[in-house]
Protein backbone atom coordinates (compact mmCIF):
# COMPACT_ATOMS: atom_id res chain seq x y z
CA UNK A 1 0.00 0.00 0.00
CA UNK A 2 1.76 3.36 -1.00
CA UNK A 3 2.77 5.34 1.89
CA UNK A 4 -0.18 8.16 3.11
CA UNK A 5 0.31 11.65 4.06
CA UNK A 6 0.16 12.98 7.51
CA UNK A 7 -2.94 15.97 7.32
CA UNK A 8 -2.36 18.23 10.37
CA UNK A 9 -5.78 18.60 12.11
CA UNK A 10 -8.05 21.87 12.14
CA UNK A 11 -8.09 23.44 15.72
CA UNK A 12 -10.31 25.85 17.29
CA UNK A 13 -8.35 28.60 19.18
CA UNK A 14 -10.39 28.75 21.68
CA UNK A 15 -8.95 24.81 22.40
CA UNK A 16 -5.81 26.24 22.87
CA UNK A 17 -5.76 29.52 24.22
CA UNK A 18 -8.20 30.82 27.16
CA UNK A 19 -11.71 32.33 25.61
CA UNK A 20 -11.57 35.46 27.78
CA UNK A 21 -7.82 36.88 27.18
CA UNK A 22 -9.21 39.72 24.89
CA UNK A 23 -12.11 40.71 27.23
CA UNK A 24 -12.43 44.25 27.16
CA UNK A 25 -10.00 44.80 23.90
CA UNK A 26 -11.83 46.21 20.33
CA UNK A 27 -10.67 44.93 17.36
CA UNK A 28 -10.53 47.22 13.97
CA UNK A 29 -10.55 45.26 10.89
CA UNK A 30 -10.47 46.81 7.46
CA UNK A 31 -12.12 43.71 5.27
CA UNK A 32 -13.53 42.45 7.59
CA UNK A 33 -16.80 41.67 6.29
CA UNK A 34 -16.19 38.73 3.95
CA UNK A 35 -12.99 36.04 3.52
CA UNK A 36 -10.22 35.66 6.02
CA UNK A 37 -10.62 38.94 7.65
CA UNK A 38 -14.22 37.87 8.93
CA UNK A 39 -12.79 34.65 10.16
CA UNK A 40 -10.15 36.71 11.89
CA UNK A 41 -12.60 38.79 13.71
CA UNK A 42 -14.55 35.75 14.60
CA UNK A 43 -11.79 34.66 16.27
CA UNK A 44 -11.02 37.44 18.87
CA UNK A 45 -14.37 38.38 19.30
CA UNK A 46 -14.53 34.46 20.74
CA UNK A 47 -12.08 35.25 22.72
CA UNK A 48 -14.05 38.36 24.20
CA UNK A 49 -13.39 41.20 21.93
CA UNK A 50 -15.84 43.66 20.35
CA UNK A 51 -15.12 44.95 16.77
CA UNK A 52 -15.89 47.35 14.21
CA UNK A 53 -15.34 45.96 10.60
CA UNK A 54 -14.65 48.43 7.83
CA UNK A 55 -15.50 48.05 4.01
CA UNK A 56 -17.03 48.89 0.85
CA UNK A 57 -20.38 47.17 1.13
CA UNK A 58 -22.65 48.53 3.77
CA UNK A 59 -25.26 45.78 3.16
CA UNK A 60 -22.64 42.86 3.43
CA UNK A 61 -20.64 44.40 6.12
CA UNK A 62 -24.36 45.03 8.09
CA UNK A 63 -24.94 41.51 7.61
CA UNK A 64 -21.73 40.25 8.29
CA UNK A 65 -21.91 42.24 11.89
CA UNK A 66 -25.17 40.89 12.70
CA UNK A 67 -23.99 37.35 11.91
CA UNK A 68 -20.55 37.83 13.92
CA UNK A 69 -22.29 39.51 17.03
CA UNK A 70 -24.82 36.47 17.03
CA UNK A 71 -22.01 33.76 17.04
CA UNK A 72 -19.76 35.61 19.24
CA UNK A 73 -21.56 36.94 21.77
CA UNK A 74 -20.07 40.06 21.59
CA UNK A 75 -20.90 42.92 19.87
CA UNK A 76 -19.42 43.77 16.45
CA UNK A 77 -20.62 47.24 14.70
CA UNK A 78 -20.09 48.29 10.49
CA UNK A 79 -18.59 50.90 9.41
CA UNK A 80 -19.02 51.67 5.63
CA UNK A 81 -14.93 53.00 4.18
CA UNK A 82 -12.69 52.85 1.29
CA UNK A 83 -9.02 52.35 2.30
CA UNK A 84 -8.65 54.20 -0.62
CA UNK A 85 -10.31 57.46 1.37
CA UNK A 86 -8.38 58.67 4.22
CA UNK A 87 -11.31 61.02 5.38
CA UNK A 88 -13.54 57.30 5.34
CA UNK A 89 -10.91 55.73 7.54
CA UNK A 90 -11.21 58.90 9.86
CA UNK A 91 -14.81 58.46 10.10
CA UNK A 92 -15.08 54.64 10.84
CA UNK A 93 -12.24 55.53 13.65
CA UNK A 94 -14.84 58.35 15.38
CA UNK A 95 -17.39 55.42 15.22
CA UNK A 96 -15.59 53.49 16.77
CA UNK A 97 -14.47 55.63 19.63
CA UNK A 98 -17.40 56.39 20.13
CA UNK A 99 -19.17 53.12 20.39
CA UNK A 100 -16.04 51.71 22.32
CA UNK A 101 -13.96 54.36 23.47
CA UNK A 102 -10.42 52.49 22.54
CA UNK A 103 -8.70 50.55 19.54
CA UNK A 104 -6.20 47.71 20.98
CA UNK A 105 -5.90 45.70 17.90
CA UNK A 106 -5.69 46.65 13.90
CA UNK A 107 -6.04 44.12 11.44
CA UNK A 108 -4.71 46.05 7.87
CA UNK A 109 -6.73 43.41 6.14
CA UNK A 110 -8.83 45.24 2.86
CA UNK A 111 -7.08 43.65 -0.55
CA UNK A 112 -7.62 43.28 -3.69
CA UNK A 113 -5.95 40.47 -6.62
CA UNK A 114 -6.44 39.66 -10.01
CA UNK A 115 -4.98 37.47 -12.12
CA UNK A 116 -3.05 39.27 -15.37
CA UNK A 117 0.17 39.94 -17.19
CA UNK A 118 2.52 42.73 -16.65
CA UNK A 119 2.08 43.16 -20.36
CA UNK A 120 -1.94 42.83 -19.77
CA UNK A 121 -2.09 44.86 -16.82
CA UNK A 122 -3.71 48.60 -17.76
CA UNK A 123 -1.28 51.07 -15.38
CA UNK A 124 -5.11 52.37 -13.70
CA UNK A 125 -5.55 48.13 -12.92
CA UNK A 126 -1.47 48.25 -11.47
CA UNK A 127 -2.06 51.36 -9.49
CA UNK A 128 -5.75 49.96 -8.17
CA UNK A 129 -4.09 47.03 -6.34
CA UNK A 130 -1.30 49.34 -5.09
CA UNK A 131 -3.29 52.02 -3.26
CA UNK A 132 -5.71 49.39 -1.70
CA UNK A 133 -3.27 47.15 -0.47
CA UNK A 134 -0.20 49.40 0.43
CA UNK A 135 -1.75 53.53 0.72
CA UNK A 136 -4.78 51.41 2.13
CA UNK A 137 -2.70 49.75 4.77
CA UNK A 138 -0.85 53.12 5.18
CA UNK A 139 -3.67 55.18 5.42
CA UNK A 140 -5.50 52.67 8.02
CA UNK A 141 -2.22 52.98 10.16
CA UNK A 142 -2.38 56.90 10.23
CA UNK A 143 -6.11 56.75 11.35
CA UNK A 144 -5.59 54.56 13.95
CA UNK A 145 -2.33 54.99 15.20
CA UNK A 146 -2.81 57.42 18.22
CA UNK A 147 -5.71 55.12 19.69
CA UNK A 148 -3.36 52.03 18.98
CA UNK A 149 -0.55 53.83 20.94
CA UNK A 150 -3.17 54.82 24.31
CA UNK A 151 -4.37 51.24 24.51
CA UNK A 152 -0.13 49.71 23.90
CA UNK A 153 -1.86 47.80 21.06
CA UNK A 154 -0.52 45.69 18.29
CA UNK A 155 -1.18 45.63 14.47
CA UNK A 156 -1.30 42.13 12.11
CA UNK A 157 -1.18 42.95 8.21
CA UNK A 158 -2.50 40.58 5.72
CA UNK A 159 0.37 39.93 2.77
CA UNK A 160 0.95 36.95 0.73
CA UNK A 161 4.04 34.77 0.47
CA UNK A 162 3.41 35.15 -3.60
CA UNK A 163 6.03 38.42 -3.53
CA UNK A 164 8.81 35.60 -2.16
CA UNK A 165 9.35 33.96 -6.00
CA UNK A 166 8.87 35.95 -9.26
CA UNK A 167 4.62 34.22 -9.48
CA UNK A 168 3.14 35.15 -12.79
CA UNK A 169 0.24 37.53 -13.45
CA UNK A 170 0.75 38.75 -9.75
CA UNK A 171 3.07 41.81 -10.62
CA UNK A 172 0.82 44.33 -8.68
CA UNK A 173 -0.14 42.43 -5.94
CA UNK A 174 4.11 41.16 -5.21
CA UNK A 175 4.79 44.75 -5.18
CA UNK A 176 2.00 45.82 -3.46
CA UNK A 177 2.42 43.48 -0.56
CA UNK A 178 6.39 43.87 -1.04
CA UNK A 179 5.05 47.14 0.15
CA UNK A 180 3.06 46.12 3.16
CA UNK A 181 5.89 44.25 4.60
CA UNK A 182 8.32 47.13 4.79
CA UNK A 183 5.28 49.29 5.94
CA UNK A 184 5.00 46.58 8.83
CA UNK A 185 8.73 46.27 9.56
CA UNK A 186 9.08 50.36 9.81
CA UNK A 187 6.15 50.46 12.07
CA UNK A 188 7.07 48.04 14.36
CA UNK A 189 10.31 49.99 14.99
CA UNK A 190 9.16 53.14 15.23
CA UNK A 191 6.12 52.51 17.18
CA UNK A 192 7.76 49.52 19.56
CA UNK A 193 9.22 52.53 22.42
CA UNK A 194 5.41 53.21 22.81
CA UNK A 195 4.90 50.10 23.00
CA UNK A 196 2.66 49.18 19.83
CA UNK A 197 3.54 45.86 17.98
CA UNK A 198 3.15 45.48 14.49
CA UNK A 199 3.67 42.23 12.07
CA UNK A 200 2.54 40.38 9.08
CA UNK A 201 0.55 37.32 8.52
CA UNK A 202 1.08 35.90 5.32
CA UNK A 203 -1.59 33.60 4.33
CA UNK A 204 -0.71 30.93 1.89
CA UNK A 205 -3.82 29.40 -0.90
CA UNK A 206 -6.88 29.42 1.56
CA UNK A 207 -9.87 27.09 0.68
CA UNK A 208 -12.91 28.75 0.11
CA UNK A 209 -11.99 32.69 -0.32
CA UNK A 210 -12.95 34.93 -2.63
CA UNK A 211 -8.67 34.95 -3.39
CA UNK A 212 -8.51 31.22 -4.24
CA UNK A 213 -11.60 31.63 -6.27
CA UNK A 214 -10.45 34.20 -8.14
CA UNK A 215 -6.41 33.11 -8.22
CA UNK A 216 -6.68 29.40 -8.98
CA UNK A 217 -6.36 28.64 -11.82
CA UNK A 218 -9.55 26.21 -13.43
CA UNK A 219 -8.63 22.59 -13.35
CA UNK A 220 -5.19 23.15 -11.83
CA UNK A 221 -5.68 24.56 -8.36
CA UNK A 222 -5.29 21.04 -6.89
CA UNK A 223 -1.72 20.99 -8.75
CA UNK A 224 -0.61 24.25 -8.15
CA UNK A 225 1.14 23.91 -4.62
CA UNK A 226 2.30 21.11 -2.15
CA UNK A 227 1.73 21.48 1.50
CA UNK A 228 4.19 19.98 3.80
CA UNK A 229 1.53 20.06 6.56
CA UNK A 230 -0.76 17.50 4.05
CA UNK A 231 -3.48 20.13 2.92
CA UNK A 232 -4.81 23.52 1.68
CA UNK A 233 -5.15 26.14 4.63
CA UNK A 234 -8.55 26.99 6.34
CA UNK A 235 -9.55 30.52 7.34
CA UNK A 236 -9.28 29.03 11.15
CA UNK A 237 -5.71 28.58 10.30
CA UNK A 238 -5.34 32.21 10.04
CA UNK A 239 -7.34 33.11 12.71
CA UNK A 240 -5.14 31.22 15.38
CA UNK A 241 -1.63 32.69 14.09
CA UNK A 242 -3.91 35.91 14.89
CA UNK A 243 -4.85 34.93 18.47
CA UNK A 244 -1.08 34.12 19.05
CA UNK A 245 -0.19 37.33 17.78
CA UNK A 246 -2.45 39.61 19.57
CA UNK A 247 -1.85 37.65 23.13
CA UNK A 248 0.23 38.02 24.92
CA UNK A 249 2.18 34.96 24.76
CA UNK A 250 3.84 36.93 21.53
CA UNK A 251 4.73 40.34 23.45
CA UNK A 252 8.08 39.75 22.37
CA UNK A 253 7.06 39.08 18.57
CA UNK A 254 7.05 42.57 16.31
CA UNK A 255 8.54 43.44 12.88
CA UNK A 256 7.81 39.78 11.76
CA UNK A 257 6.45 38.16 8.94
CA UNK A 258 4.62 34.93 9.77
CA UNK A 259 3.65 32.48 6.48
CA UNK A 260 0.96 30.41 7.46
CA UNK A 261 0.87 28.16 4.75
CA UNK A 262 1.32 24.54 5.66
CA UNK A 263 5.19 24.95 4.49
CA UNK A 264 4.30 25.44 1.07
CA UNK A 265 6.12 28.65 0.20
CA UNK A 266 9.18 26.28 0.41
CA UNK A 267 7.35 23.94 -1.72
CA UNK A 268 7.39 26.17 -5.21
CA UNK A 269 8.56 24.73 -8.34
CA UNK A 270 9.51 21.25 -6.93
CA UNK A 271 11.13 18.89 -9.39
CA UNK A 272 10.32 15.89 -7.92
CA UNK A 273 6.53 14.08 -6.99
CA UNK A 274 5.49 15.13 -4.29
CA UNK A 275 4.50 14.30 -1.63
CA UNK A 276 5.32 10.70 -2.52
CA UNK A 277 9.30 11.96 -3.17
CA UNK A 278 9.37 12.47 0.88
CA UNK A 279 7.32 9.04 1.62
CA UNK A 280 9.00 6.98 -0.13
CA UNK A 281 12.99 8.51 -1.29
CA UNK A 282 13.07 5.14 -3.11
CA UNK A 283 10.64 5.96 -5.78
CA UNK A 284 12.77 8.62 -7.20
CA UNK A 285 15.96 7.52 -6.79
CA UNK A 286 15.96 7.01 -10.89
CA UNK A 287 15.33 10.71 -10.87
CA UNK A 288 17.66 12.32 -8.69
CA UNK A 289 21.45 11.39 -8.22
CA UNK A 290 22.64 8.88 -5.94
CA UNK A 291 23.19 9.11 -2.19
CA UNK A 292 19.10 10.08 -1.19
N1 LIG B 1 -7.90 41.91 -14.99
C1 LIG B 1 -7.29 43.03 -15.44
N2 LIG B 1 -7.61 44.27 -15.00
C2 LIG B 1 -8.56 44.37 -14.05
C3 LIG B 1 -9.22 43.25 -13.52
C4 LIG B 1 -8.87 41.97 -14.04
N3 LIG B 1 -9.45 40.86 -13.60
N4 LIG B 1 -10.11 43.68 -12.58
C5 LIG B 1 -10.01 45.02 -12.52
N5 LIG B 1 -9.07 45.42 -13.40
C6 LIG B 1 -8.69 46.79 -13.72
C7 LIG B 1 -9.85 47.54 -14.31
O1 LIG B 1 -10.02 47.24 -15.68
C8 LIG B 1 -9.43 48.98 -14.05
O2 LIG B 1 -8.45 49.40 -14.96
P1 LIG B 1 -8.84 50.31 -16.27
O3 LIG B 1 -9.41 51.58 -15.73
O4 LIG B 1 -7.54 50.51 -16.97
O5 LIG B 1 -9.82 49.50 -17.08
C9 LIG B 1 -8.72 48.89 -12.71
O6 LIG B 1 -8.33 47.51 -12.53
C10 LIG B 1 -9.61 49.26 -11.57
O7 LIG B 1 -10.74 48.41 -11.60
P2 LIG B 1 -12.17 48.87 -11.06
O8 LIG B 1 -13.12 47.73 -11.15
O9 LIG B 1 -12.55 50.15 -11.71
O10 LIG B 1 -11.80 49.23 -9.55
P3 LIG B 1 -12.49 48.84 -8.23
O11 LIG B 1 -11.89 49.73 -7.23
O12 LIG B 1 -13.97 48.83 -8.34
O13 LIG B 1 -12.09 47.31 -7.97
C11 LIG B 1 -10.62 45.54 -7.37
C12 LIG B 1 -10.78 46.84 -8.12
C13 LIG B 1 -9.23 45.06 -7.62
C14 LIG B 1 -10.77 45.75 -5.88
C15 LIG B 1 -11.68 44.53 -7.86
O14 LIG B 1 -11.09 43.55 -8.61
C16 LIG B 1 -12.47 43.94 -6.76
O15 LIG B 1 -13.47 44.51 -6.37
N6 LIG B 1 -12.06 42.80 -6.18
C17 LIG B 1 -12.77 42.16 -5.07
C18 LIG B 1 -11.93 42.07 -3.88
C19 LIG B 1 -10.79 41.11 -4.09
O16 LIG B 1 -10.07 41.22 -5.04
N7 LIG B 1 -10.67 40.18 -3.17
C20 LIG B 1 -9.62 39.23 -3.23
C21 LIG B 1 -8.57 39.56 -2.24
S1 LIG B 1 -7.23 38.40 -2.38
Amino acid sequence: MAPVPYVVPLVDSTAVFKPEIFKGKVLFCTGGGSGICRGMTEAVMRHGADAVIIGRKLDRLTQAAKELSDTTGRTCIPAQGDVRDPKTLRDAVTKTIEKFGRIDFVICGAAGNFLAPIAGLSENAFRTVLEIDTIGTYNTIKATIAHVRASKGSYIHVSATLHYNGTPFQAHVSAAKAGVDALSAVLAVEEGPHGVRSNVIAPGPIDGTEGMERLSVKGVADKQFAYPSGRAGHVKDIANATIFLFSDAASYITGQVLPVDGGSEHMRGTMVPYPQSVLDPASVAHMIKPRL
